[in-house]
């Protein structure tokens, strides 16, 4: 707020200047007048005259310094702040949120929309207010002048006014049309980055391409009709401005011929016609660039105010404890705007135990681990964690007491170790390595050259997909956690690499909950108890007592 109250006094230092010129021009008409008659002090009053000259523009020059260098400040906090407001309510975000914005079109409304903000700011500020008030500024003194004059005048504003508005509401339509546009192109170059593979190994580079120039070639269009309409306003507007001097001048002629008129005067008022064109051509091309601003701001704020699902209900618990113990009674449940997925499930999950999911593809496996982490809200039914329902449950705090490692496993760009300390935030190298021998990773991992600091490329790429798969796993035991959620964890791995993991889920056993999805006879072998489920519904539960596996 301080930033701003100082901007406003070097902007109100900045119009005064700019009015400085008016009496100037004024005074300069008697000092010519005294050189020409040569009376004396003439010249001393000539020397003033050029050093108040010199000293104005000095003046008006720091005052703008000053104001812009402050503007600036504000405004490029004002996109940080805005930029991390837009982070953070999409990270707060509920899956089914994803479902309805493509990521490239997030992406840019956090980057470049939020930066056609500031453009508001800066010059909905600095542009815009003080030529506002070197306007009003000029023009009263225009009306204490000579009215008549100042009237001839001013009879041209309300036109200039009527095509500054006709513009502005075709570029806000335009604008808003090009951001989509670039926000599109942006989608489908990350959609193609990330496919890459797919698109190289099919040979669909020209396709790629073509869609690519479809999306770049409507973005040109609207881009080009939004210059076209930009183009057109400031000669338009400087062309109403001009002639209204021209006018001007014509009329003081006139009058200076009539004896209506001092000299001076017509020169101070010419100045002050003269000062006021650079405004009128700023605050217009200000005007269109805060409308611009605005369809921005649209949809920036269609981000902030989107209303956040699967958020923590009021009175939401964090117990000191969890045992793992879990239980759904008739769960249902539907993505946004698909089928129903589970159709009244139930099952009991223990501690101690571990419990495989079978059943066929598509059958619910990879949903029901979704609903236990709360990804998704059931739409009927419920989900207790220690008897307490999921709904009435921190979510910070349910996720803290759960290991999860995902079917399609995704590694962050950076090292193996950071990879595996995402699960527990400052992990020493000792944990860490201890978590890497339980998946077992830790043998692999030291045949890399540079070990535990090797990076993983981008989402993991330099890995093979079993050594990805291992370390998701590992980063998911170092969080030592109360219930262990497994999504096909084995997929990838050789027998020897499985039985290994098996045998860390065994020592695990005792303290936590496990659940596998898995076919693999290695991990269902051990299992306690066996759920498949198909069609969204239990199909056959299958408890065993189980013999002490040798190993
Ligand atoms: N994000 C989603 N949006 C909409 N529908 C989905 C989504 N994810 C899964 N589905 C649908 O839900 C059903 C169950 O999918 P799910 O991934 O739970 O199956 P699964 O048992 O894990 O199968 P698999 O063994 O192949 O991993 C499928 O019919 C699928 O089409
Ligand atoms: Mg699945």
């Amino acid at each position: 707020m301080g930033a701003l109250a100082l901007g406003l006094v070097f902007l109100l230092g900045t119009a005064l200047s700019s009015l400085g010129a008016i009496p100037i021009a004024r005074q300069s008409a008697s000092v010519f007048a005294h050189l020409a008659s040569r009376s004396p002090g003439a010249l001393g009053q000539l020397d003033a005259l050029a050093l108040a000259g010199v000293a104005l523009y000095f003046a008006k020059g720091l005052c703008s310094y000053l104001q812009n260098l402050i503007m600036a400040h504000v405004g490029l906090r004002v996109v940080r702040d805005i930029r991390s407001a837009v982070f953070a309510a999409i990270q707060r975000q509920g899956l089914s949120f994803f479902a309805r914005f493509r990521q490239g079109d997030l992406a840019s409304r956090a980057v470049t929309d939020v930066t056609a903000l500031r453009d508001a700011i800066v010059l909905g500020y600095s542009d815009l207010l003080p030529n506002v008030l070197v306007l009003v500024g000029a023009m009263s003194y225009i009306v204490w002048v000579n009215w008549h004059l100042a009237l001839l005048t001013m009879l041209g504003l309300p036109l200039v006014g009527t095509v500054l508005t006709q513009f502005s509401t075709r570029l806000r339509r335009w604008s808003l049309a090009i951001q989509r546009q670039a926000a599109d192109i942006l989608t489908t170059m990350t959609e193609n980055l990330a496919t890459l593979q797919v698109v190289k190994g099919f040979g669909r580079e020209d396709f790629e391409q073509a869609r690519f120039d479809q999306a770049n070639d409507r973005h040109f269009l609207a881009a080009f009709r939004g210059a076209q309409v930009q183009a057109l306003q400031t000669p338009l507007v400087a062309f109403l401005q001009t002639s209204a001097i021209a006018g001007v001048l014509w009329v003081g002629g006139w009058e200076i011929y009539h004896g209506r008129l001092a000299v001076a005067d017509l020169l101070a008022f010419g100045a002050a016609v003269g000062v006021s064109v650079d405004p009128v051509l700023a605050v217009s091309s200000a005007w269109g660039r805060i409308q611009q601003a605005s369809g921005a701001l649209a949809r920036v704020f269609e981000i902030l105010d989107a209303p956040q699902e699967g958020q923590d209900v009021p009175d939401a618990k964090a117990p000191d404890h969890c045992s793992g113990v879990i239980a759904m009674r008739d769960v249902r449940f539907a993505y946004p705007q698909g089928p129903e997925v589970l159709a009244g499930l139930d099952l009991a999950i223990h501690p101690g135990q571990i419990t495989a999911l079978v059943g066929p593809s598509g059958g619910g496996k990879s949903t029901l681990i979704g609903l236990l982490l709360r990804f998704y809200e059931p739409t009927c039914g419920e989900i207790t964690l220690d008897g307490l329902a999921l709904g009435q449950l921190k979510a910070g705090w349910l996720r803290q007491q759960v290991g999860f490692v995902p079917q399609d496993p995704v590694l962050f760009y950076g090292t193996i170790a950071d990879n595996v300390a995402f699960g527990k935030l400052g992990a020493s190298r000792q944990e860490i390595e201890m978590a890497c021998r339980a998946a077992s990773a830790h043998e692999f991992i030291m045949q890399l050259e540079q070990g535990y600091e090797t990076l993983v490329g981008e989402r993991g790429a330099a890995l093979s997909g079993g050594q990805r798969q291992r370390l998701a796993i590992a980063r998911a035991l170092i969080r030592d956690p109360k219930v262990l959620l497994l999504d096909e964890i084995t997929s990838a791995l050789d027998p020897e690499s499985e039985a290994a993991i098996r045998d860390s889920l065994l020592a695990l056993r005792p303290e936590r909950a496990i659940v596998a999805v898995s076919h693999r006879p290695a991990i269902v072998e051990v299992a306690d108890q066996v759920i498949e489920i198909t069609g969204g519904v239990v199909t056959r539960v299958e408890v065993r007592q189980l013999a002490p596996v040798a190993t």
